[in-house]
């Protein structure tokens, strides 16, 4: 079989037949086939235990909410994470996008221009709304994973602002496990499109992430439509009006030259999201945009800026996604991303499952801590109940901030969350360190939810055909890149995870090694 034949032996399901468009340098094994492939193990159910929650601390009194402050629930609530090669104008687009949604006004603007001017970095005072700390806007680099906030008719969006340095990626797998849709950000610059697509480039690492850690619609922007490489700036064109239309149709010409660049991209990108597992006609859209001129963000394309897009604005696409919600009604669920201290102890983290009210008895898990709810904030604002989606703060009674970690789980006392030192894993390795070959006693770091944990493969159990999904070899003593194999892992610390058929957010996983990804997995049996 030929490399391409290989390539395409691992296409998914869900995605589309690529009509043989391969890049030849896109031999990675495609995510969601590994997805698709059954577990079969017999579902077991989560042993239910009922635990009656004794808070240990005597709970805060704050008044309770008016029910018209749960208004929340009537609008649905979007994770948006935004993902690209380091530069790609993430953050740029993120701040444009809160300052067009009327949050930031425009003296804070002049005083982020001043101060990006001070340090050098001219053209990153829009990214300064996202990046907020120093090292950040010294460097022109998110660290850490941004938050923000905004609203259109339909949805209350979350945006959270990865990374795109390399070094970084584990913040990026943090933000993107915790995303319902991402938004791709591609630079149209000439050369920054080419390198972040390279192999090495964080376009593609991101995008494998994305689909591993279960961020199943994908709206690719192609950014910096703006720049004198690329040129739709009507401006641009009207002073250069005169020199070029003296030769030729300028306008036509870059227009033309700025559409085929953005086909160019389109075209490249395409076959690779299908190969990493997207199914581009129904999961994927693409659009152009400027996100430091702020255009066909919040409105569509003038015609005098662009004459060739008749699509919608970002606000536009993102309001028509559609993602199917967790179940409000299954076990509670909530992987803790960070803790403080503030009358009491304030848990921050995503809803995957069920849902929380106040005064709600729960566990902290692994330690099987008995917390209680004593209020729940979205944003700024407290609500009595909250489900699946949000992202909350919420301050619990019977626990001291120093009792919890990151990647503990607050869970339904009931029905707790599944701890475990070793669980059966489905691997799909990706690319391994110099090709080094997979087997037993190899060891990497595990990001599952939020949690981050050394491990160590113990056993290769068997071998499955990417094509057929049956197992082809057991025993098997190695693998190599592109492979498929049913293995166990062990960690040294107790974690909190589930089977990913009962929690495919609990039980969806990436092996890092020296900061390169090398393979994903799905937890099959605990
Ligand atoms: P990391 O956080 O380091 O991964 O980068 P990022 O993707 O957040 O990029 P950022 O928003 O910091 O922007 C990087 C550079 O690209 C800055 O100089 C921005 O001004 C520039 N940039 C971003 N968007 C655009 C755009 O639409 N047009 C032009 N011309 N430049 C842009
Ligand atoms: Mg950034």
């Amino acid at each position: 079989m030929d490399l391409e034949e290989d390539i395409r032996s691992l296409q998914l399901d869900s995605a589309e037949d690529i009509n043989g468009v391969v890049n030849p340098e896109d031999e990675k094994p495609d995510v969601d086939n590994f997805d698709k492939i059954e577990d079969e193990d017999p579902k077991q159910e989560v042993q239910a235990q009922s635990v009656e929650a004794e808070p240990k601390a005597k709970d805060k009194e704050i008044p309770p909410v008016q029910d018209e402050e749960d208004e929340h629930m009537k609008k649905r609530h979007l994770n948006v994470v935004f993902i690209g090669h380091v530069d790609a104008g993430k953050s740029t687009t993120g701040g444009q996008i809160l300052f067009l949604s009327g949050q930031v006004d425009d003296r804070t603007i002049q005083k982020y221009e001043k101060e990006a001017k001070d340090k050098s970095r001219e053209s990153w005072y829009m990214a300064y709304i996202m990046d907020t700390n120093e090292e950040e806007r010294v460097k022109g680099k998110t660290v850490e994973v941004g938050r923000a906030h905004f609203e259109t008719d339909t949805t209350r969006f979350t945006i959270l602002d990865a990374p795109g340095h390399k070094s970084y990626v584990p913040n990026m797998i943090s933000g993107a496990s915790q995303a319902d849709i991402g938004v791709l950000v591609i630079s149209a610059r000439k050369g920054e499109f080419e390198t972040g697509y390279e192999r090495g480039g964080q376009t593609r690492e991101h995008v494998q992430l994305a689909k591993t850690l279960g961020v199943t619609k994908l709206l690719v922007v192609v950014n910096k439509m703006d720049d004198p490489t690329v040129n739709w700036s009507k401006e641009r064109l009207e002073l250069s009006l005169c020199l070029y239309e003296l030769i030729w149709n300028c306008k036509e010409i870059s227009y033309w030259w700025c559409s085929i660049r953005y086909d160019e991209i389109e075209s490249k990108m395409v076959p690779f999201l299908k190969q990493s597992g997207y199914n581009v006609k129904k999961d994927v859209s693409f659009l152009p945009i400027s996100g430091l001129m702020g255009l066909n963000i919040k409105t569509r394309l003038d015609k005098s800026h662009c004459s060739w897009w008749d699509g919608p604005c970002l606000f536009e696409s993102l309001d028509s996604i559609e993602v199917p919600m967790g179940d409000p009604q299954s076990p509670f669920r909530m992987p803790i991303i960070d803790k403080f201290k503030d009358m009491g102890t304030v848990v921050m983290g995503k809803v995957e499952s069920g849902t929380i009210k106040d005064g709600d008895s729960l566990l902290i898990m692994p330690n099987k801590d008995h917390v209680k709810v004593v209020a729940i904030y979205i944003d700024e604002k407290r609500v009595n109940i909250a489900g699946p989606g949000e992202n909350l703060r919420v301050r619990l009674s019977g626990i001291e901030e120093e009792d919890l970690l990151s990647g503990f789980v607050l869970s339904s006392a009931a029905n707790p969350i599944s701890t475990v030192t070793e669980f059966v894993a489905q691997l799909q390795i990706l690319e391994l360190l110099d090709n080094a070959i997979f087997t037993a006693g190899y060891k990497a770091v595990l990001h599952v939810h939020s949690v981050v944990e050394e491990c160590e493969i113990v056993e290769l159990l068997e071998q499955i055909d990417p094509k057929t999904r049956k197992p082809i070899k057991k025993k098997v003593l190695f693998v190599k890149n592109g492979a498929i194999v049913l293995c166990r892992v062990q960690v040294n610390n107790v974690i909190c995870v589930e089977k990913f058929s009962d929690f495919p957010q609990l039980g969806r996983f990436t092996l890092r090694t020296e900061g390169k990804t090398v393979a994903v997995g799905k937890i099959t049996a605990i």
